[in-house]
C-alpha cells in the first residue's frame, strides 16, 4: 500500500514525522535507488527500497515499547557531547533503537518511555492529547497554601503563562516537603521553572505519572515493556477532561473557584 514518505519513515522509528520531512526535503531519502525531495512522495513500504543517508529503512522491525525508571545523572538523548550517562546505557538486551518519547531533565528521575514507533511517539506528544504527567517535587523547607494555589492557577514564564494544574502537599518533613504537580504541557524545565516562580526550591523532582500510566514499584535505572493494552490505551486515550486545580486534603479546587467535591 502506498503511503507518504515521512510517514514510512518516522514509523520505522528513524525520527519524528516532521523531521522526516526535513530528511526528504534535503535530498537525505531515496526511493528504490532515486533521492526524492518532494514533499508528499509516496512509496510501498512492502515493495520499494527506502534508505535514508544510504541505509535501508527496517520496514516490520519488532516495534518496542519501554517504560523505564530514570535515575538522576543520566541524559535523556542519544549522544552526548560531554559523554555523560545516556538513558539508552540502561537498556540492556533491547534488540532496537530505541528513542526517547520527550524528555527528563538530567537530574529529573522518573518514568520514561522510550519506543521506535515514530508514530506512536508522535500521538502521545501531540498536543491535542493534552496527556496529564504528575510530578513529586522534594521542595526545601515548607510549603505555603498560596504557593500551591499560585501553581494550580498559572504563573507567568518567560514563554508565557501555565496552563491550570493539579497541585497539592503530599507530605511533610522537617527539612523538607513534597508537593505533586499534574501538568498537560511539556515545556522545558516546567515544573523546575513553575516552582522557582514562587520561590520553591526544588531538592528532587520524579515524574511518577504519565496519563494513566504509573511508574509503580520499578527500581531506579530498571525498565519494562509495556503491556499490548497499555500501549493502546495510552495513545488512544480521550483528549483530557480537565482536573485542574489546587488539591487540599480531601478535595480538588478550581482556580479561583469553588471545590467541585471530587476526587
Ligand atoms: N519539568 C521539569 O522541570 N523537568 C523535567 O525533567 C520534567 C518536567
Amino acid at each position: 500500500m502506498l503511503e507518504r514518505l515521512q510517514k514510512i519513515i518516522s514509523a520505522a522509528g528513524v525520527t519524528s514525522r516532521r523531521a522526516s520531512e526535513t530528511l526528504i526535503t534535503n535530498g537525505q531519502v531515496a526511493v528504490n535507488g532515486v533521492v526524492v525531495t518532494e514533499l508528499g512522495s509516496k512509496a510501498d513500504p512492502t515493495k520499494d527500497t527506502i534508505t535514508v543517508d544510504g541505509k535501508t529503512l527496517k520496514i516490520g522491525t519488532q516495534r518496542l515499547y519501554i517504560l523505564l525508571n530514570k535515575p538522576p545523572g543520566y541524559i535523556t538523548a542519544l549522544k552526548d557531547s560531554q559523554d555523560r550517562p545516556l538513558v539508552t546505557h540502561l537498556l540492556k538486551d533491547v534488540p532496537d533503537r530505541v528513542y526517547p518519547v520527550g524528555r527528563l531533565d538530567y537530574n529529573t528521575e522518573g518514568l520514561l518511555l522510550l519506543t521506535n514507533d515514530g508514530e506512536w511517539a508522535n500521538r502521545l506528544m501531540h498536543p491535542r492529547h493534552e496527556i496529564e504527567k504528575e510530578y513529586h517535587v522534594r521542595v526545601r523547607g515548607k510549603v505555603i497554601d498560596q504557593q500551591l494555589k499560585r501553581m494550580a492557577d498559572g504563573v507567568e514564564l518567560e514563554d508565557g503563562k501555565t496552563a491550570p494544574a493539579v497541585v497539592s502537599l503530599v507530605k511533610s518533613g522537617e527539612q523538607n516537603d513534597w508537593i505533586s504537580v499534574a501538568i498537560h504541557e511539556g515545556r522545558n524545565r516546567q515544573v523546575r521553572r513553575m516552582c522557582e516562580a514562587v520561590s520553591l526550591s526544588v531538592v528532587r523532582l520524579k515524574r511518577i505519572r504519565y496519563g494513566a500510566l504509573a511508574l509503580g514499584t520499578l527500581r531506579a535505572g530498571q525498565f519494562r515493556y509495556l503491556t499490548d493494552a497499555e500501549v493502546r490505551d495510552l495513545a488512544g486515550e480521550p483528549e483530557k477532561v480537565p482536573t485542574v486545580g489546587y488539591q487540599k486534603q480531601e478535595t480538588r479546587q478550581r482556580p479561583g473557584g469553588k471545590s467541585s467535591g471530587r476526587r
